[in-house]
């Protein structure tokens, strides 16, 4: 390896050095040169979720955030190809929003608890037992399921989205405990699905009660609304992975608890280095399936190349676009 090879990566270590030591950098220094090169050959961008470990997500991506700002972002991209860094359903709506690019998704395996837990059949299932009823479903969703939706939201809009379609009721899937979360802040019914986030699911209100005890309760806690009710009850503030960033900006807490994914407090940490951050985090497998070597991996053999069945996709742009239209 030459010092010149190497530069990139020394000039690329200020974005991590508040999370990653110099001599763990340097053992990424290869990968990240080849993906920096790589970028430049292929006119590619990375766009990365928040999930990301550090030295993806403040390293080597073009773009970040949570669901909302990755499908708002890529509607604005024009480099040839996106790498998605983050899991399927991210990547399949890249592919919908930017129908003539290469979309590549890093591991094929990189999958999501929610949109397994859910086919169309289900969904059409749900109209017919519920009909007349707004089906509102989470981005975290396979395209198939999206094509059998009125309009899709995200934790960052879910509100929002429920708010604006002006109804008492709605089918809101597949997160049962986003759709309580959301049902409980604005009084609409939610008829749900039994879907949820294996990351998020296993917070329990006892896990806060205990960081509470264990700080004198000088500590902010923020959830995820992918979280159970009882446990967004016990929280000081829920909200979308990006809401939790501009929450810490705003408040500036001294100390804050983030219950959610493993690599969000490492990121934001990065962000507020006076903030003290509290991890009591769970790893969400699929997120980590993005490493450098895989993002590398993807970007010298062009794989895998993310496509959209066209009946289904013309049915699920619609959805998603409805969603991106609520200001
Ligand atoms: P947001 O980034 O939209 O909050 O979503 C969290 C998540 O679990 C995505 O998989
Ligand atoms: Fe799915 Fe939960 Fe992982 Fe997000 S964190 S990809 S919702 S399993």
């Amino acid at each position: 390896m030459s010092v010149m090879e190497l530069t990139v990566a020394e000039e690329l270590y200020p974005r991590v050095a508040n999370v990653i030591p110099k001599v763990e950098w340097a053992t990424m220094a290869e990968d990240v040169e080849a993906i920096m090169r790589l970028k430049k050959e292929r006119n590619a961008v990375i766009l990365a979720h928040n999930y990301m470990t550090p030295e993806i997500f403040h390293g080597i991506s073009d773009i970040t955030g949570d669901s909302l700002a990755l499908a708002r972002k890529a509607t604005e991209v024009d480099a040839d190809v996106i790498v998605l860094a983050g899991v399927h359903f991210m990547a399949e709506t890249a592919k919908l929003l930017n129908p003539s690019k290469t979309v590549l998704i890093p591991d094929l395996r990189s999958g999501c608890s929610l949109a397994e837990s859910i086919t169309a059949e289900d969904v059409r299932a749900l109209k017919a037992a519920n009909p007349g009823v707004p089906v509102v479903t989470y981005v975290n969703t396979s395209a198939a399921v999206k094509a059998e939706s009125d309009i899709c939201c995200t934790s960052g809009n879910a509100e929002k989205i429920i708010r604006s379609l002006g109804v008492d009721k709605v089918i809101m899937i597949p997160d049962q405990y986003l759709a309580a979360n959301i049902a409980n802040r604005t009084g609409v019914e939610v008829i749900v699905h039994p879907g949820a986030c294996e990351v998020h699911e296993r917070f329990t209100p006892r896990d806060i009660q205990q960081i509470r005890e264990d700080y004198s309760d000088d500590v902010t806690v923020i959830v995820h609304p992918e979280c159970p009710p009882a446990v967004v009850a016990e929280a000081d503030f829920a909200g979308s992975t990006a809401q939790m960033v501009d929450y810490v900006r705003e408040e500036d807490p001294k100390r804050v608890a983030l219950i959610t994914e493993c690599s969000m407090s490492d990121n934001i940490a990065q962000l507020f280095p006076n903030v003290e951050f509290i991890r009591p985090c769970n790893m969400c497998p699929h997120m980590k399936r993005n490493t450098l070597g895989s993002i590398r991996h993807a970007l010298e053999t062009m794989t895998n190349q993310v496509e959209v069945d066209p009946d289904i996709a013309e049915r699920a742009t619609r959805a998603i676009t409805r969603m991106l239209e609520v200001k």
